[in-house]
């Protein structure tokens, strides 16, 4: 028997890093996704298109599945086999999609498939591990799929946009570690902690608006948040001079508003374009060898099966 998961990725609209310290954020899932099949083995056996097996960005999945198996007592004798649409390290939850995807996987092969509920609170876990202080916002919108407006410790919301949306995501080609972003950002609160607290609120503020502009369709008003949020993230230190260069490229093609997404400091940017104009602006980025991808909004959640 062979179980079978696909889990998404995300794109953060707004609010990332903000969220840690309990602002609103508003993300979704991606068309992309990591795709896990199990199956029973002679022992405990991972494999990835991304990594080779044996290598140091296995192992945070390797400890995380042995935890899970033995925390509800399940036999450890069973081969992963990972593969993934999204480009690692770019901000574009390939860490969140690849956890919840193995916990949805692990437990449909095992005959007590978790909840959606229960896959995001045990792929907490692995997350917490790679990422340290994380909010819960990329295993969330990764399980649950569509568009969610998440605070910690609130019940997530779902966004249901007013037409379709396409999101357009560009990767600067720089991967990034999400864990020192984090820091960095923590370091920045430490040291003011009143100016950090004006700019959470504000965030709140700038998520809660977006996730009305989603479900009027106004991307006109949605694209002047992405611009106002990166402008924030670059106060707090976590751009870097090529996502600020990409930033600038995408609204000079007409792009309503762009803005680095996820962690930053390297990773992708995320843009919201006219109706109509996606396809050309991705051509025109690809052909300056710029990764870039549409995606339609909202994109499914976590999925498993039986082969
Ligand atoms: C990473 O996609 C988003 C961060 O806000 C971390 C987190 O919320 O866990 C940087």
């Amino acid at each position: 028997m062979k179980a079978v998961a696909e889990a998404p990725g995300k794109a953060i609209i707004t609010g990332e890093h903000f969220v840690v310290h309990g602002a609103w954020s508003l993300a979704a899932a991606l068309q992309m996704k990591v795709r896990v099949e199990a199956t029973d083995s002679e022992k405990l056996t991972i494999d990835s298109d991304r990594f080779a097996a044996g290598t140091p960005g296995l192992k945070p999945v390797r400890d995380f599945v042995q935890s899970l198996l033995s925390e509800f007592s399940w036999s450890q004798r069973m081969r992963l086999s990972i593969k993934s649409d999204l480009p690692h390290g770019a901000g574009l939850g390939s860490s969140a999609a690849t956890m919840v995807a193995v916990v949805a996987a692990v437990s449909r092969l095992r005959g007590h498939p978790f909840t959606v509920e229960e896959t995001i609170s045990r792929s907490m876990v692995g997350e917490t591990d790679v990422h340290g202080k994380a909010s819960g916002v990329d295993p969330t919108v990764c399980a649950m799929g569509g568009v969610v407006l998440f605070r910690r410790g609130s019940k997530p919301r779902r966004v249901v946009p007013q037409h379709g949306l396409s999101l357009l995501v560009a990767f600067t080609g720089k991967s990034r570690s999400t864990k020192g972003q984090i820091a960095k950002v923590v370091a920045v609160r430490n040291a003011s902690q009143g100016f950090f607290d004006g700019l959470a609120g504000s965030i709140s503020g700038v998520s809660k608006t977006a996730a009305e502009e989603l479900r009027t369709g106004d991307l006109i008003g949605l694209g002047r948040l992405l611009a106002f949020n990166h402008a924030l993230l670059a106060t707090l230190g976590v751009s870097s001079r090529e996502l600020d260069a990409l930033v600038e490229e995408l609204t000079s093609m007409g792009c309503y508003g762009a803005k680095l997404t996820g962690a930053g400091g390297g990773g992708s940017v995320v843009a919201v374009a006219p109706e109509g104009k996606e396809k050309r602006i991705i051509s025109r980025l690809k052909a300056r060898g710029i990764e870039a991808y549409q995606s339609h909004v909202p994109a499914g959640g976590v999925k498993s099966w039986v082969e």
